[in-house]
């Protein structure tokens, strides 16, 4: 099957990640059209998938643009959808990698008649997204999509809540090849580097953004013992610096420089994690997915998780990981003393959460979800 996927993003985001993994399989026939340039055009290419840059501008639209904003935008879309609609007709699918892939895929759908996959990594509600582009997406996915991949139950549910028709939707999780998750002694020598030795480190890998709650975990850590310690993995990806401003500004007032290091975007993730004591999770509105909580599981690291969304389905608290309150340092910081002083139990728990976290996310049993659904569909 030639499939033809469509990302909005230049940047390495947790979707365009997961669209690598998808894209393999088919990379010997298929093609991914990106709206932006950027380091993720890098990791197509370094995994030998096609990969074109079909917009020449940035298009503006946001997840909490209004009507105007978007008919604005829409205006901007006409050459790239015209460019796009030309391309499909080399391909028997459109694949849209999230919502402004959606909006030009549906168009090329249409034109080019073509059928469209829909891979929804969000959650449609009002706390990630504004009125009017909720109904676009719902719409247009209605309307003109076959088939919509949801990235977890909590997307699916929020989905048909939204009034997305519950007939078109599956739930397929993010995969994940567990090899690439298995460190060695060596890595730990990034803990020298970094200077960390005889700390207990707490890592947080996510771009840097509010809803993300990396403040949340910076004043967690106010309330730890000393030896405790936080490395932030990630950058803003999307324009946040003022909330990257913030953040350092929340450290220095609560006297935390030499507790905190920004280590900014990274592409070693396996062997940061495998230098850390607990990963966490500290998103204040309900996370998606979450490929990080999944990602240190199979690092086999305990899991500390805000508990909303798709993280329920990933983690069950006290048998692979610990749920806290979503936006609660307090709570948060008890669990993080209660790693640092049950080291025994913690273990127990993220070595289940190894082993049941590569059979459930493993990518070529993911891979073959995708490839049944397409094919019974198409
Ligand atoms: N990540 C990365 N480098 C960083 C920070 C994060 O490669 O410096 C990766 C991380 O390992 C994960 C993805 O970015 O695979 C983030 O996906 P997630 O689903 O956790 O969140 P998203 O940012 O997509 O909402
Ligand atoms: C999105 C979501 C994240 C999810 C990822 C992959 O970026 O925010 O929760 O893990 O897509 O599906």
């Amino acid at each position: 099957m030639r499939i033809f996927f469509l990302d909005q993003s230049g940047k390495p985001g947790g979707a365009e990640l997961c669209l690598i993994d998808i894209a393999k399989p088919y990379s010997h026939r298929a093609l991914v059209g990106l709206f932006a340039d950027g380091q993720f055009k890098d990791l197509l290419q370094q995994n030998h998938i096609p990969v074109e840059v079909l917009a020449t501008q940035t298009i503006q639209v946001r997840k909490e643009s209004s009507l105007a904003q978007g008919l604005k935008s829409l205006k901007q879309l006409a050459p790239l959808i015209t460019k796009v609609i030309k391309k499909a007709r080399e391909y028997d699918l459109i694949y849209a990698n999230t919502q402004k892939a959606l909006v030009v895929g549906a168009f090329a759908s249409f034109f080019s008649r073509r059928p469209l996959v829909y891979h929804l990594h969000d959650i449609l509600s009002t706390e990630h997204f504004s009125q009017t582009n909720l109904r676009i997406a719902i719409n247009l996915a209605n309307r003109c999509a076959s088939l919509v991949i949801a990235n977890s139950q909590a997307s699916k549910t929020a989905f048909i809540q939204a009034g997305g028709r519950s007939d078109i939707v599956e739930v397929v999780y993010n995969g994940f090849d567990p090899k690439i998750y298995q460190t060695d002694e060596s890595d730990i020598n990034q803990l020298q580097q970094l200077g960390l030795q005889g700390k207990f480190v707490v890592g947080h890998f996510s771009r840097l953004a509010p809803w993300k709650g990396q403040h949340i975990l910076i004043d967690a850590l106010a309330k730890c013992p000393p030896e405790v310690t936080v490395i932030l993995v990630g950058d803003a990806l999307f324009g946040e610096q003022d909330y990257v401003k913030q953040l350092h500004q929340q450290v220095a007032d609560l006297g935390l420089e030499n507790r905190v290091k920004f280590l900014g975007f990274r592409s070693d993730i396996p062997q940061l994690m495998a230098a850390c004591n607990l990963v966490a999770h500290t998103s204040t509105s309900p996370e998606p997915f979450g490929r990080v909580i999944v990602e240190a599981m199979l690092c086999g690291k305990p899991v500390v998780a805000a508990k909303a969304g798709g993280v329920m389905e990933l983690v069950e608290h006290g048998l692979n990981g610990f749920l806290v309150a979503p936006g609660e340092p307090q709570e948060l910081a008890q669990v993080i003393i209660t790693c640092l002083q049950e080291t025994e139990i913690t273990a127990t728990i993220a070595n289940n959460a190894r082993t049941t976290a590569s059979r459930r996310f493993d990518v070529a049993t993911i891979n073959q979800q995708i490839a049944q659904l397409l094919s019974h569909r198409f």
